[in-house]
């Protein structure tokens, strides 16, 4: 959605004042914030049972990871099948699989003036952060659901309602987020997933979360999460600026160049005008499709009420 001016009948401090150093941290290193979301009520069992009944299939994702000794992940996607809200809730708080409602922020109207309200309050508090474009995912997870290594092209608010997760939290360095890897997931060659090894670990910050703490980390972090206990409700929101557009259209561009053959700069080297044209001829390959998106017919091996978690 559209960043819009705040109006309605919204509760004012959903997010309580920042200090001096999480404003100096904002975007700049991974950092957490306390929030009030879940103080609205739309994140309890019988509000999200009816939020589940009536939320269209094809904005509904239910995953289940299966995960080796290294950590590498494998994905199992499924469909919600016939059952009703109350007992999806109930498969996901029995087992390991992950369910996503997409584009919340457009198909959830009484949470939507809250995400804005918050956003609102960030955004007053921070003279340099325009946010030009919002999309959310409520993410409901079972208490022993984990998400592998991987790294969003948008920036992400990622606010936690219910249960207890751990996230990790690495750097944004060629070593754990090679260029050649955000301009695949970019090009929807792969999901989100990128290469992890165990002793990665020691570069990450480790961060513990429980309801009404948010986190947020430098655009394009690789982190990777695992549920501590509990039935897990969180509320992710993707944010686009200006700046991460153009830099993620300028990695769209390099792909496709680097799949053609053609010389590719390191984007650390690519002065601002450089990643504007870039961006400008993203539009253009996009327009024409260059590539194909492998990602949309990803099996779909399963159905809730037939899982075996
Ligand atoms: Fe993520």
């Amino acid at each position: 959605m559209k960043l819009e001016a705040v109006s309605g009948p919204v509760e004012p401090n959903l997010v309580p004042a920042w200090t001096t150093d999480q404003c100096a941290q904002f975007r700049k290193a991974p950092m957490t914030f306390a929030h009030r979301l879940a103080e609205t009520g739309l994140f309890e069992d019988e509000a999200l049972a009816a939020l589940l009944d009536r939320y269209p299939d094809e904005l509904f994702d239910i995953n289940i990871y299966d995960f080796d000794d290294e950590g590498q992940a494998r994905l199992r996607t499924g469909v919600r099948g016939r059952l009703p809200g109350d007992q999806v809730l109930e498969g996901i708080k029995g087992g390991r699989v992950w369910v996503n409602l997409r584009r919340i922020e457009a198909n959830h109207e009484a949470l939507r003036p809250f995400i804005q309200a918050a956003f609102g309050e960030i955004k007053a508090r921070l003279p340099d952060f325009n946010p030009v474009q919002l999309n959310g995912q409520l993410i409901l997870s079972a208490p022993q659901a984990k998400v592998p290594f991987h790294a969003d092209p948008p920036g992400v608010c990622l606010f936690h309602m219910r249960g207890r997760k751990r996230i990790w939290i690495y750097p944004a360095d060629e070593e754990h987020m090679p260029q050649t890897g955000m301009e695949d997931i970019l090009l929807k060659q792969q999901t989100e997933e990128l290469p992890y090894r165990r002793d990665m670990d020691r570069v990450a910050e480790v961060f513990d979360l429980s309801p009404g703490i948010a986190i947020t980390w430098p655009l394009h972090a690789p982190h990777r999460i695992e549920n501590q206990e509990g039935f897990n409700v969180s509320l992710s929101v993707d944010f686009q600026t200006w700046g991460s557009r153009i830099l993620n259209g300028a990695h769209y561009a390099n792909g496709i160049l680097r799949r053609k053959g053609l010389p590719v700069a390191a984007m650390s080297a690519t002065p601002m005008a450089a990643r504007v044209g870039l961006w400008a001829a993203s539009l253009a390959m996009k327009r024409i499709s260059l590539v194909e998106d492998k990602i949309v017919n990803l099996d779909r091996s399963f159905e809730l009420d037939g899982v075996k978690t």
